[in-house]
């Protein structure tokens, strides 16, 4: 796909509802008696491949666009699925239905396409082994596929040595099914959307600290789930706005919790005018409209605890880095490598096409921003952040973008373009 655009941003945008909760709606509600509905679902490729694999274990879901009805039957209603599960592009659909899988009662593998079946999966077949599951990986490699046998599983207390939210949630998944408390420290808090739904679904989750923990076989009942608009999707929208001239964008109903949000104060940080507007803290999920007006930005640091908060959201910050004025220095970031793409050298390879001046490093990189900077062919390795934080670069840069395999934003924005060039009119 080719880009270039011209006239500012301008007007309203309701981003699409947030993958991660998506994901635990489907698996939350068909592990729960009853019918859960779910309002606002993403509709993303990542999110259809864990409807398909719940479909596959027998549970009815009726979808009807972004209106989601899910039949569950309770922690012990799954039924052994006649194929593989096919997580597609999904991390977090292998990995925390990994930990589901492990209580089964039943064989299963589950895969992926060719970038899950390069992603580490050690991280969580070591804490579920530690819990008495048989775990294994087909090749051998610490990768999908993953042939997952039944056996009894044990309560424990795991040191993640990753602050991983598709570690911490896969143990506490297998947790519901152990004898006895499931406990996980991780070494800065990642996104708690697990510990959140699954106690509004009826689980004894307690988190203190980087400490979640979990109590075996509750009884989980069907719930209505309104999902909040992705902060991770809105993430492009907002660079966009700052990065062009005469801009103002109203994006409407922005999931904002405090373990997603470290975009908006790292962008505060390099003096963007943000204004948090119809703040609503009344559901487990605070939300809240984010009016973005263009702005003068300069270089920041970025590091330590924050990281968790904005991991998905480097690549896009990374473009930013290069149309503010001076360094800007990301650090402690060197879970990068293994997201759908290495998106340390893939982001440094692209910023170098476009000209900027940027190095890797082995925890992030450091970016020195704000000289003018060029169109050019971006290779986006399929991986959907790069497509869209590029996206966002070409409404920058002089000349002509090129966006190889623009398509992969189906996996979480498939309307991304459209409401680009919405917004751009
Ligand atoms: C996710 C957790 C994060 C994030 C991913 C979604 C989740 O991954 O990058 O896009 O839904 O739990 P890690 O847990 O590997 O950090």
């Amino acid at each position: 796909m080719k880009l270039k655009y011209t006239a500012p941003l301008r007007g309203e945008l309701s981003v699409p509802g947030d993958k991660s909760i998506s994901h635990r709606s489907i698996m939350f509600g068909a592990l729960a008696q009853g019918r859960t509905e779910i309002s606002n679902f993403l509709t993303g490729a990542d999110c259809l491949s864990t409807i398909a694999c719940f479909r596959k274990m027998g549970i009815e879901i009726r979808q009807n666009g972004s209106d989601v009805e899910v039949f569950g039957k309770g922690l012990d209603g799954l039924s052994a699925p006649s194929e593989i599960l096919d997580a597609g592009n999904s991390g977090t659909t292998v990995r925390l239905m990994s930990g589901i899988l492990a209580g089964q009662r039943f064989f299963s593998t589950i895969t992926g396409d060719e970038s899950i079946c390069r992603r580490p999966m050690k991280r969580v077949m070591q804490p579920l082994t530690e819990m008495g599951a048989s775990i294994s990986s087909i090749h051998d490699n610490g990768c999908a596929p993953l042939e997952i046998s039944p056996s009894r599983l044990r309560g424990i207390c795991y040191q993640s040595p990753v602050a991983s939210a598709q570690v911490k949630s896969c143990v506490l998944l297998a947790g519901l099914y152990a004898d006895g408390k499931t406990s996980v420290t991780e070494p800065v808090v990642s996104r708690n959307h697990s510990e959140l739904m699954l106690r509004y679904f009826g689980a004894d989750v307690r988190s203190e600290g980087t400490t979640a923990s979990i109590l075996p076989r509750p009884s989980l009942s069907g719930q209505k789930v309104n999902v909040p608009g992705d902060i991770s999707s809105a993430a492009y929208f907002i660079a966009a706005a700052l990065l062009v001239p005469c801009s103002e964008v109203l994006l409407k109903n922005v999931g904002i919790n405090p373990t997603r949000d470290g975009m908006l104060r790292v962008c505060k940080a390099m003096g963007a005018d943000i204004t948090i507007l119809n703040e609503d803290r009344s559901g487990a999920e605070p939300c809240a409209d984010l009016l973005v007006r263009s702005s003068s930005l300069h270089g920041t640091t970025i590091e330590g605890e924050i990281i968790p908060t904005l991991i998905d959201e480097l690549p896009v910050l990374a473009v930013l880095a290069a149309f503010a004025d001076g360094t800007t220095v990301i650090r402690d970031a060197a879970e990068l490598k293994v997201k759908e793409s290495d998106r340390i050298a893939v982001m440094t390879d692209n910023l170098s096409r476009i000209g900027c001046d940027v190095q890797a490093t082995e925890d992030g990189m450091a970016i020195h921003g704000g000289k003018p900077l060029h169109g050019a062919s971006i290779d986006s390795h399929k991986d959907h952040r790069v497509a869209m934080s590029f996206a966002v670069a070409a409404l920058a840069c002089d000349g002509e973008t090129e966006i190889r395999d623009s398509d992969c934003v189906t996996i979480s924005y498939p309307a991304f373009y459209n409401d680009l060039n919405r917004l751009c009119q």
